[in-house]
């Protein structure tokens, strides 16, 4: 069986994707783009794709041979799965293993724009801190404040409960209510429009998909509470990066932390200029351990599919 790897994976996956058949790597450790995946990938049975790898109709038909893509990521968000799955081409992702690295991630951002942290190191480095002052750098207080979660799949459950320590209201919007896990989690399903009202921080976990495409606009930025945050470590097409500029820069909401982006690695220019934005380079997975289970993870799918056995994660 030949498997081809878009990008070098943790050296434990690929060895054992080494044992499983042959294996080709791509020679660069970068983004591919559409041609290179073609060429490299054009022979083989199985893929080893990132979340940035564009894996449209038009380029997995370029693909024949290809049954299998064990996606490197639990998103999926750039593979056509229509196509996949009219073309018998299975996929599996990485659910599980990157829940609460993600959720801690959140946290970070969640408590980095709350107390204003990544402004605060810069004043710092300028030589500004001239010493304690009543009013330096005021943020706002978690214990009290209204936390909207936008999605409460896996990682969403898990910032709500790391935010319960802190005292914080929690609210939630969700494809679907879950009542069962509003009393263990301390949180109360709402409307959209009403956590965009009621949120002083919210904080983005769903999937990308047509409905929650560019679910934070300049409508919804509008409807969200004045000097309110948002932080997103889902997906960023999930937010009008140009509106959420505009919103910041009529001070219609206070801040926000990004670790995701809607046209990654391009950031809208204007973000890039503003202090009371925290901007991170897609990382929310990125411990040791975790990209080393989802190393196994990918691993064992390829292995399952190889002898023919259910695989672990299948997403379709
Ligand atoms: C994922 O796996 O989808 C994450 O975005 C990776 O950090």
């Amino acid at each position: 069986m030949e498997i081809f790897v878009t990008r070098r994976i943790p050296a434990k996956g690929m060895e054992r994707l080494a044992a499983i058949g042959s294996l080709n790597v791509s020679g660069v450790d970068r983004q591919l783009s559409a041609d290179e995946i073609v060429r490299g990938a054009g022979s083989a049975d199985a893929l080893v794709s990132m979340l940035s790898d564009p894996l449209s109709a038009e380029v997995l038909s370029g693909l024949p041979k290809l049954r299998l893509i064990a996606q490197y990521a639990v998103g999926f968000n750039n593979i056509d799965l229509d196509y996949a799955k009219a073309h018998g081409i299975a996929v599996t992702n990485t659910p599980g293993v990157l829940t609460n690295a993600t959720a801690d991630l959140a946290m970070a951002l969640i408590l980095g724009a709350a107390r204003r942290v990544v402004e605060g190191d810069r004043l710092v480095r300028r030589g500004e801190f001239a010493g304690w002052a009543p009013e330096l750098q005021l943020g706002i207080d978690l214990e009290g404040a209204v936390l909207g979660i936008y999605g409460l799949g896996r990682i969403g459950q898990a910032v709500a409960r790391r935010a319960r320590p802190f005292g914080m209201d929690m609210v939630y919007h969700s494809r679907t209510s879950k009542p069962e896990l509003e009393a263990e989690l301390g949180v109360r399903y709402v409307s959209f429009e009403e956590m965009l009202r009621t949120s002083d921080i919210i904080t983005i976990h769903s999937p990308l998909t047509p409905t929650t495409h560019h679910a934070f606009d300049k409508k919804a930025f509008a409807q969200m509470k004045p000097g309110a945050y948002l932080v997103n470590t889902g997906r960023g097409p999930v937010i009008n990066e140009a509106d959420l500029a505009d919103a910041l820069e009529a001070g219609s909401i206070a801040g926000a932390g990004l670790d995701v982006y809607e046209h990654e690695p391009t950031i809208e220019p204007r973000l890039l200029q503003m202090e009371r934005v925290i901007l991170l380079p897609h990382v929310g997975s990125a411990t040791r351990g975790v990209r080393e289970r989802m190393a196994f993870m990918v691993a064992d799918n390829v292995a399952a599919f190889a002898q023919g056995r259910e695989l672990l994660t299948r997403v379709v």
